[in-house]
């Protein structure tokens, strides 16, 4: 089918030409994600392999959720990665990915959207962008970073139009898709390459600039547990600390957030 999306894939493969780098683009597949994972396989070695889609019939969430994937307006993007790095580090991925997604998308709009532990970015206290990673364990382990970014969309459906919002609504401007995705790709390298070099420490500080979660109280929702606390920092782990009423510090590696009180006593 040719492609009649304004995604420029010439434009994309011209500037991010790394030796190790394919690009595919398709005009409809069920999930980016589930694309990749279908070439595992066959070619369980092609790290750096990126997949685009215009739209998406089955774009999938975190935690079984759907992720609304309309033709034309979002970015639906997965790309593979084979880190050397044990399965307890994958949400270190989701924060990079995270992280790297905010920075991407903070280049394009006035006021900076804003992480949500996790997996989250938000903008005016909506979902804008979400992460999700998918791990294979494999001889060399392979994982599937999966994003999704609502930029154009002028409305959502009725179910999540009170929780999710893009950067078209909340800026007033059209994005161009391909010079967002440029950016992420870019954002991307740089963030898993250092990594690769073992900052940690150094992801975890830059993740921290990129939220306004600290001092808030959250709920954590945990395999049918509910916690609440003051959230006050990310451990060494990217683990979410929480500080609960009797004053004591306990770190969580997952969960749901919702923030309680908006703002810090
Ligand atoms: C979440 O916030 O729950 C994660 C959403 C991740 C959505 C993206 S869209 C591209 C990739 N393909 C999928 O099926 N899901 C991810």
């Amino acid at each position: 089918m040719p492609n009649s999306s304004d995604i420029d894939l010439l434009i994309l493969q011209k500037t991010h030409s790394e030796a190790n780098r394919k690009w595919r683009f398709l005009t409809e597949t069920d999930s980016t994600n589930a694309e990749i994972s279908r070439c595992l396989p066959d070619h369980p070695s092609e790290e750096g392999l990126v997949v685009i889609a215009d739209s998406q019939t089955g774009g999938k969430g975190r935690q079984g959720r759907v992720w609304h994937s309309e033709p034309g307006t979002g970015i639906y993007i997965s790309t593979l990665i084979r880190p050397n790095l044990p399965p307890e580090q994958l949400p270190i991925l989701t924060l990079m990915a995270g992280l790297a997604t905010a920075m991407a998308v903070n280049d394009f709009i006035p006021q900076p959207a804003q992480l949500k532990w996790p997996n989250d970015l938000l903008l005016n206290g909506k979902k804008v962008a979400g992460v999700l990673c998918e791990y294979h364990s494999l001889e060399i382990p392979a994982v599937i970073i999966g994003i999704g970014i609502n930029v154009n969309q002028n409305q959502f459906p009725k179910d999540i139009k009170n929780i999710a919002t893009s950067l078209k609504l909340e800026s007033g401007t059209e994005i161009n898709r391909t010079e967002l995705i440029k950016n992420l790709i870019t954002q991307l390298d740089h963030q898993y390459s250092e990594l690769v070099e073992n900052k940690i420490q150094a992801l975890i500080e830059n993740w921290t600039r990129h939220t306004d979660l600290f001092g808030k109280t959250i709920t954590l929702n945990k395999s049918n547990q509910s916690i609440t606390g003051k959230a006050t920092r990310l451990d060494e782990q990217g683990r979410l600390v929480l500080i609960n009423a009797s004053g004591e510090e306990q770190a969580y590696d997952s969960g749901e957030v919702r923030i309680v009180t908006p703002t810090s006593e």
